[in-house]
């Protein structure tokens, strides 16, 4: 299972790469448990200056996974190792830069928003189709979004689930830079060499900086956590994710 995240260390960058392309790289524990170990390492080495998130190719990640919401819906809550991931995420020090080649949905999505350099092939969709799944925004999303894009653009997205291509997504702020999608790791990767050849500390601070308080945004997170605990057991979650899992293609 350990294949289905693939971590690499090149001079001063980690890659924490998605390799799940058989399920579009929906997200499940053991995956989300291999991301946290990475980016907890990964803070505490000095020898790591920055991290990119990266994807398969036309697949960064089809968000959580469906099936094992079900079985959260029926256990009675988010699974712990999500918990870890989203804490670990907000909390990770270093830069973070993603490699967005393709689809990016509900936490493919919402984990950019935590990311300090975002690179999109031009083939890349944003999509938090949480309403219709019957769930709510997560990852401190429904803080973080509103501050990036603004209120209209958050609400169309997150609670609306309207997709945005990569030109819409750059536009709002939550893209650096739409290259062509073969490019899209060897243009992140470049971003991240480029932060990692600067001073640490100055980065480091600058980051801290520009990030502003992150009490705020794992508070932001936990709240999210507990209502979407709610909305995984409503029946509309149950029949939205019972309706996925047995529709035919
Ligand atoms: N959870 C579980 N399995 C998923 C998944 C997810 N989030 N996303 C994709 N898969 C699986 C599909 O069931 C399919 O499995 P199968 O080959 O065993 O049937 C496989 O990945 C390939 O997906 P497919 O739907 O055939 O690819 P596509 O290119 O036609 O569509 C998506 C891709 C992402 C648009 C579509 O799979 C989708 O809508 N997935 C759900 C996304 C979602 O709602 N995520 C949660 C957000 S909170």
């Amino acid at each position: 299972m350990s294949d289905q995240v693939l971590v690499a260390d090149a001079g001063a960058v980690r890659t924490i790469r998605l390799n799940r392309p058989e399920k579009k790289n929906a997200l499940t524990s053991p995956m989300y448990e291999v991301m946290t170990r990475a980016l907890t390492e990964a803070a505490e080495s000095d020898a790591i200056r920055a991290i990119v998130l990266a994807g398969a190719p036309g697949a960064f990640s089809a968000g959580a996974d469906i099936g094992e919401f079900l079985e959260s819906a029926q256990s009675g809550g988010l699974r712990p190792k999500t918990v870890a991931f989203l804490h670990a995420l907000a909390r990770n020090p270093k830069p973070l830069i993603a490699a967005v080649g393709g689809l990016a949905v509900g936490i493919g999505t919402t984990m950019l928003l935590h990311c300090d350099y975002v690179v999109a092939g031009s083939n890349a969709t944003f999509a938090t189709p949480f309403s219709r799944l019957g769930l709510i925004p997560e990852a401190g999303s429904s803080l973080l979004a509103p501050l990036r894009m603004g209120h209209a653009r958050a609400f169309a997205m997150l609670a609306m689930g309207r997709p945005l291509s990569a030109a819409a997504a750059k536009e709002a702020g939550i893209v650096n830079e739409v290259v062509d999608p073969a490019e899209v790791d060897e243009v992140a990767l470049k971003a991240a060499q480029d932060i990692a050849a600067l001073p640490p500390g100055a980065i480091a601070v600058s980051r801290r900086l520009i990030r502003g308080d992150l009490d705020d945004v794992v508070a932001r997170i936990d709240t999210e956590i507990e209502l979407f605990r709610e909305r995984l057991q409503s029946d509309e979650a149950r029949a939205a994710f019972a309706a996925f899992l047995s529709r035919k293609k």
